[in-house]
């Protein structure tokens, strides 16, 4: 796809408000500011669909997305926002948990890490949870643009030595500046390719 055909549908709070799983769905995970909604935007060639802004964790809802008549494109709320209030960051931990445990129709889900941070305690945590709730995921690098090449290995081979210890984890990893273009056409490959 060429990712044009895009539309916002709902903003879910609660898990009676998700829409009916009728179709392939796949959902982006990632610490506060990783560049989530930025990538959505990016894929969906829509540059205000899913809202980026400078202030971290706000994107406060499971946002869902259209993408032509065939997926749903999901925007998790980014986690590991140290000025979250306990009981806002305990009640988005059940909704999450349920959602990843209880949605039959979600293909795979990408787990964004920034390319200038790699893999951190709270990534773990939602990797775990992935594991136990049996989602495949697979990890997407952000912000390509905002490292130079040479200092990139070491992050990327971080990031491969976390995955292997989990086995929900798909191996490859995809590397993206949504800034730049990097990467866009490789993941909406991928995720025209699920089935
Ligand atoms: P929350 O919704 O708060 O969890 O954040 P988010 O993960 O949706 O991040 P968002 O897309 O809002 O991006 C956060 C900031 O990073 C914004 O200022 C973006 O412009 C910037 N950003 C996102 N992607 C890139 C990228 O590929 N390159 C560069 N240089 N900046 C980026
Ligand atoms: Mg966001």
């Amino acid at each position: 796809f060429d990712g044009s055909n895009s539309d916002f549908l709902k903003g879910v709070v609660a898990m009676d408000g998700l829409p009916a799983g009728d179709r392939m769905e796949v959902c982006f995970a990632g610490r506060s500011n990783v560049g989530k909604s930025s990538l959505i935007n990016a894929l969906t060639n829509r540059k205000g669909l899913a809202r980026a802004s400078n202030t971290p964790g706000r994107t406060q809802e499971i946002n869902f997305f259209t993408l032509m008549d065939s997926h749903y494109l999901v925007d998790l709320p980014g986690y590991g926002y140290a000025n979250a209030p306990i009981p806002v960051v305990e009640k988005w931990q059940r909704l999450l948990k349920r959602y990843l445990s209880g949605r039959a129709n979600l293909r795979r889900a990408f787990v964004l890490i920034d390319t200038r941070h790699g893999v951190k305690a709270v990534d773990e945590e939602i990797m775990s949870l992935l594991d136990s709730s049996a989602v495949t995921f697979q990890v997407v690098m952000t912000k390509a643009d905002k490292v130079k090449d040479k200092d990139r290995e070491k992050t990327l081979n971080q990031v491969r030595e976390k995955l292997s210890k989990h086995p929900a984890a798909y191996p490859e990893l995809v590397l993206t500046s949504s800034e730049k273009g990097d990467g866009i056409a490789t993941l909406r490959a991928i995720i025209a390719g699920l089935d």
